[in-house]
């Protein structure tokens, strides 16, 4: 198990109003999706900003083949496991299939996140005029949403596949439209993944909320990684937009600081990585 040490640096917490002053002031966000109280004490160590219970724990812990098989009770459990491991770093926790449905369903499932699994934010996918509407809801409750546009995981039927959004002028301008849309409601952040870095760039230039990209080239405001993808631990081939960060360090504390580090300094991602 492991245990902190007394002299480990402290940190000021991350909070909600922070993420849109780094936003102010050109400061990347760091983060990384995290599932139990171990991983979580390597995140706060590292110095990420914020810590992703996401609901990819379907597949890089649980082994499905999509997301859609995460419950509300496993997503509550995670998080409480690695809100232990959390003091400075924020945490954001992902509402799964079908619990944002309506907004009492959403406000049922975020008390429950937020209550016993110690979210500060929780996160929900689509831009569509319902799901604006619950995130409205959600945020006149005080409940700080995270939005998450282009490839939204858990719409993987419709989509036909896990595959790169917005690509053509139509469907850039429908993800542009529903950027500005999700800000509207109230999201005080926003993940894009999967899309091409020059929309990417255009949205953050456009909203005042941050960005938060996977796959979506070096412009956005933030970048997350599964934190199973860029320790080699997933099985199979990584996707092109992540990167072993394990590769030649000796740590996984190593591994989550050299990937602050690269964000921060806006090497990650590079060349290698966007295009993917
Ligand atoms: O579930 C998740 O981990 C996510 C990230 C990949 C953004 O939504």
């Amino acid at each position: 198990m492991y245990v902190e040490s007394a002299d480990a640096p402290k940190r000021k917490p991350v909070t909600v109003p922070k993420l849109r002053a780094m936003k102010g002031r050109g400061e990347k966000i760091v983060v990384l999706t995290c599932y139990d109280a171990s991983f979580a004490a390597h995140v706060e160590a590292a110095g990420v900003d914020v810590a992703l219970v996401g609901d990819s724990l379907g597949m890089v812990v649980q082994g499905n083949s999509s997301t859609l098989p995460v419950t509300l009770d496993q997503m509550v459990y995670h998080a409480s496991l690695v809100a232990r491991g959390l003091s400075a770093t924020l945490q954001i926790v992902d509402l799964p299939f079908m619990q944002f449905r309506d907004a009492a369903t959403a406000l049922a499932a975020a008390a429950r996140l937020m209550a016993e699994g110690r979210a500060a934010m929780v996160k929900l996918e689509g831009g569509a005029e319902w799901t604006c509407e619950v995130i409205a809801a959600l945020v006149a409750h005080d409940v700080p949403v995270c939005a998450h546009l282009g490839l939204t995981p858990q719409s993987v039927h419709k989509m036909g596949g896990y595959r790169m959004q917005g690509k053509s002028d139509a469907a850039a301008s429908r993800l542009l439209d529903q950027a500005r849309a999700v800000e509207r409601a109230g999201a005080e952040l926003l993940v894009l993944e999967s899309v091409p870095a020059a929309l990417a760039g255009e949205i953050t230039r456009e909203l005042s909320i941050p960005t938060i990209g996977i796959g979506a080239g070096p412009q956005c405001d933030g970048q997350v990684l599964v934190c199973y993808d860029m320790l080699g631990i997933t099985p199979g081939r990584r996707p092109k937009f992540s990167k072993d960060f394990l590769a030649g360090r000796g740590s996984i504390r190593e591994a989550f600081a050299a990937y602050a580090e690269d964000v921060r300094a806006g090497r990650f991602p590079g060349p290698e990585q966007i295009g993917g």
